[in-house]
């Protein structure tokens, strides 16, 4: 990400960007959108999904302590706030962005509203370890569910968003890939892949943070004033991901063009393997994804 796409970004975040018009002026698979839950990844995806929905989508945004939802819906042209129950008889898409421990007072409350509702609708679950099934147990019917797994990083634009669906049409998983589009990669999974693609793209950011956090730390301990240090460490983990992911580069390649013969590069790839950072970091999504069956 560009210095001058995360400033736009952040402004997005604040507001201060108008909302960019989408082209094509088809027919919304969703026509009202809401979130139930506005906290840290709720809101973050609310933020993402009011810059792709197409215009003239309604956007309802709640939350147990209100004042989230009114800070957000401030920011974002359009919103309004709803309650829990005017979302579930109003909205075709329906995100439940409360904490897994939540879910289940949540949808015990919702299921009476969905019950009645006669018009077609979906439910998006954010709630790491809770499957599809298990939602459409929750909310008491045969209700199409998209699960997805976010990362911390759609906030700016550049998260990983992994979706399934079970009960959903094709065009109302494309709709929702397009929706959340602005969130970042957004790539179809199979449900039995979540779990481990929660423990390495949902838990990533933790992992990145500790080793960019360290080669700071090696900066410093070279003379580098730690701001400095900080941000030449971020923005070398971007460069290096943006060459692999816009220049197809496999990470071996780009680790050899950097290495020449006898020089300074090679050293540092020395010691970090012999210090067993490839191991480390294997053994860090694996013991993430062991956590996460054990929350499941
Ligand atoms: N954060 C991440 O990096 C991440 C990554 C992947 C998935 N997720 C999933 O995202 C979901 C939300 O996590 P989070 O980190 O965003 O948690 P969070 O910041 O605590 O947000 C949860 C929000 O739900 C609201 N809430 C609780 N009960 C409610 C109710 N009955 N009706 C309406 N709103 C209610 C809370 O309101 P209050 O303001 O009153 O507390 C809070 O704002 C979880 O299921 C989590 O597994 C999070």
């Amino acid at each position: 990400m560009d210095v001058l796409y995360f400033w736009a970004a952040i402004g997005m975040i604040r507001g201060k960007v108008p909302r960019p018009v989408r082209g094509k002026e088809e027919k919304a698979v969703f026509s009202s959108i809401g979130f139930i839950g506005t906290g840290s990844m709720g809101g973050a995806l609310a933020r993402a999904v009011w810059r792709g929905m197409a215009p003239g989508t309604g956007l309802y945004l709640s939350n147990r302590t209100p004042a989230k939802a009114q800070a957000l819906a401030g920011e974002l042209e359009g919103a309004r706030v709803g309650d829990n129950r005017e979302i579930g008889e109003e909205c075709s898409l329906i995100f439940l962005g409360v904490k897994p421990q939540m879910m289940e007072g949540v949808l015990k409350e919702l299921a009476p509203v969905l019950a009645g509702r006669r018009d077609r609708f979906v439910l998006a679950t954010m709630a790491a370890g809770l499957s599809c099934g298990r939602i459409r147990a929750l909310a008491g019917g045969e209700y199409p569910v998209i699960r997805l797994m976010p990362s911390l990083p759609v906030c700016v634009g550049a998260g990983v968003v992994q979706y399934c669906g079970l009960g959903a049409t094709e065009e109302e998983l494309e709709a929702f890939a397009a929706l959340l589009s602005p969130a970042g990669l957004v790539d179809r999974a199979e449900e039995g892949l979540i779990d481990a693609a929660s423990a390495l793209s949902g838990c990533g950011p933790a992992f990145f943070s500790l080793f960019i956090e360290a080669l700071a730390d090696g900066g410093v301990a070279c003379g580098l004033p730690r701001d400095k240090a900080q941000a030449y460490a971020a923005q070398t983990a971007v460069g290096t991901a943006r060459l692999m992911l816009e220049g197809g580069l496999h990470p071996g390649v780009l680790k050899d063009k950097v290495c020449s013969p006898g020089g300074t590069t090679i050293q540092g790839v020395r010691a970090l393997e012999e210090r067993g950072v490839r191991s480390a970091a294997m053994e860090a999504v694996l013991a993430a994804y062991q956590r996460t069956r054990q929350l499941g």
